[in-house]
């Protein structure tokens, strides 16, 4: 199955024989791309974005206490950002779902959960997660109150994020975004009941200005800010 799924791609996927994660390499690599939500790098990443903040989590935070809600990062890549979401709705009270359209990354992140899920740190976390094969407009379900979403940016476009540049060299190799981000955001709209955070470079034009409330700049990225539509359908 993987040698079809890696069909033209310059990589092949294979198994830890002592640790058993799943990792994807190409030629020449001294070590695999492994997702590992214990490396201390993220771990450090992870610590800092909780306790001294973070723009991506002052971006979903609701505008209003309330109870339990739902969350959806619905272009998961590599599950950084969807971990740190899951780490503070653990602790708000929130549930996060994690939508990946590519199956590689998709065996990678559901690797790197399952690892996770046996380490007695992360797995509280890890239970906060819900993670689905699933392109987000070809989803019908029950709406979420937030969905963020982090396409890829253009080639030329860089960003500061939690991936290194190996992991964003192998995401840019790897996929491609299969919809417009327009048509994105406008799907995603159609199904928040609450907000809609789209992650773009800092100054890339902003999708339907009209529609957007809030921007939160960065360093070379922003969250640009809208509010969903979806209770006014229902
Ligand atoms: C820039 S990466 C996301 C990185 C992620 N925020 C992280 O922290 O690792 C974009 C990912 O979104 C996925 N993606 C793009 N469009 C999508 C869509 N319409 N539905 C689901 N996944 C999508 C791509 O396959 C890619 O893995």
């Amino acid at each position: 199955m993987t040698a079809s799924l890696l069909h033209n791609t310059p990589f092949t996927l294979h198994v830890d024989p002592i640790s058993g994660a799943l990792g994807l390499s190409k030629a020449g690599d001294k070590y695999p791309l492994v997702i590992d939500f214990a490396a201390p790098a993220f771990q450090k990443h992870l610590h800092q974005a909780l306790h001294q903040g973070d723009l991506l989590l002052k971006a979903v935070s609701p505008q209003t206490a309330s109870s339990a809600f739902n969350l959806l990062d619905a272009t998961a890549g590599l599950g950084y950002d969807g971990f740190l979401l899951a780490a503070k709705g653990h602790r708000m009270g929130y549930t996060v779902d994690l939508f990946e359209q590519h199956p590689v990354i998709y065996l990678l992140l559901q690797d790197a959960l399952k690892r996770a899920l046996e380490d007695p740190q992360l797995a509280p976390i890890a239970h906060n997660i819900q993670l689905s094969h699933q392109e987000l407009t070809h989803y019908h379900g029950p709406y979420f109150k937030i969905i963020y979403l982090d396409p890829m940016f253009p080639k030329q476009a860089k960003s500061k994020s939690a991936l290194s540049g190996k992991a964003m060299q192998y995401l840019d190799l790897l996929t491609q975004n299969p919809v417009s981000d327009e048509r994105l955001v406008d799907f995603a709209l159609h199904q928040a009941t609450g907000k809609v955070i789209l992650k773009r470079p800092k100054h890339a034009p902003i999708i339907f200005p009209e529609k957007r409330h809030a921007t939160i700049v960065g360093k070379s990225h922003r969250f640009d800010i809208y509010s969903g539509v979806a209770l006014n359908l229902a």
